[in-house]
């Protein structure tokens, strides 16, 4: 795909690895409109862009909300003049034990990893296929590929991005239309809590810049690749999990006993208790 030009609709565009990459589209010529909840950091990021000379808008919405994903690509395309390029790439993630998951937040967790690209794309793809050109790309992680003990909601939301993937690839085969799935491993963002880099950096674990992760992603758009799994070992852990999952679960063993441990001394984050008339 030719990226000079291209239209495109970036959420999670604040911070991360949306925010990098926002430059480097912006850096590569692209027109984008940036989406995300915080007003002040998108128009930060635009004006980033379009001080170094590119085309950038701010717009601040909330993508969790269970209506306004048509009306924010009706503005988007009247803004761009067109879509060519929706790149749903804003998440949050939970670490921690889902016996004492607060409801709300799952719910937060599934409407904005899932249900927000589900109702972004549908909203985008009658234009595109009636230009029969365009692209999707749905930032993912290795954890839509290996179920990871302590991120099961996560985990859920991202195995039902890849699946969504796949599918509308398939379904769009011949049309036009290109979809990309990007799954990152663990990557130095807001998105998890210093307890999870402690982690990784006790048990060896490799964490990504997010601007090396943009870069690789911007190539895998460029080059029109269906899929893309970054980072050695995990692409190879995600074949073997398909394979033989048992060896995967005894490979995590010592990582999943350093969770536990940790989530044993900060202590289990509290249940929120039904109220009686709510579930009446
Ligand atoms: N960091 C990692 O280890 C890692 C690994 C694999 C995959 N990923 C994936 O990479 C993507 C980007 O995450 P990141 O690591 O760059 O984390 P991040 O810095 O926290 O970025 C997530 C972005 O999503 C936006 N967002 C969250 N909830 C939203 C909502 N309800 N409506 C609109 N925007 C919302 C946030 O902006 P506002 O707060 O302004 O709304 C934020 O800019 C996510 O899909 C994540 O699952 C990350």
């Amino acid at each position: 795909m030719n990226l000079e030009g291209c239209r495109t609709l970036l959420t999670g565009a604040g911070s991360g690895i949306g925010r990098c990459l926002a430059l480097a589209l912006g850096a590569r010529g692209a027109r984008l409109v940036l989406v995300g909840r915080n007003a002040t950091r998108l128009t930060e990021v635009a004006r980033e862009i379009v001080r170094a000379g590119g085309y950038a808008l701010a717009v601040a919405h909330d993508l969790s909300a269970p209506a306004g994903h048509d009306q924010l690509v009706l503005s988007a395309t009247n803004r761009l003049g067109g879509i060519d390029l929706l790149i749903n790439n804003a998440g949050v993630a939970g670490f921690g034990e889902f016996a004492t998951e607060d409801p709300a937040g799952i719910d937060n967790l599934i409407n904005t990893n899932i249900t927000a690209p589900l109702l972004l794309t549908r909203a985008v793809l009658p234009a595109m296929l009636e230009s029969g050109t365009g692209r999707i790309v749905n930032v993912g992680s290795i954890l839509g590929s290996i179920g990871f003990p302590h991120f099961a909601a996560y985990s859920a939301s991202k195995f039902a991005l890849r699946g969504f993937s796949e599918a509308l690839r398939r379904e769009l085969a011949g049309s036009g239309i290109g979809v990309t799935y990007v799954a990152p491993r663990t990557t130095r963002t807001t998105l998890n809590s210093d307890t999870l880099y402690e982690l990784s950096a006790a048990s060896g674990t490799a964490v990504d810049d997010p601007a090396t992760v943009a870069a690789i992603i911007v190539e895998a758009i460029a080059a029109d690749r269906d899929e893309i799994y970054i980072g050695w070992p995990e692409k190879l852990a995600v074949r073997l999990n398909a394979l033989l999952p048992r060896l995967i679960s005894l490979a995590i063993g010592k990582q999943v006993a350093a969770a536990r441990q940790l989530l044993r001394t900060t202590g289990p984050r509290p249940a929120t208790a039904p109220s009686i008339d709510k579930y009446e």
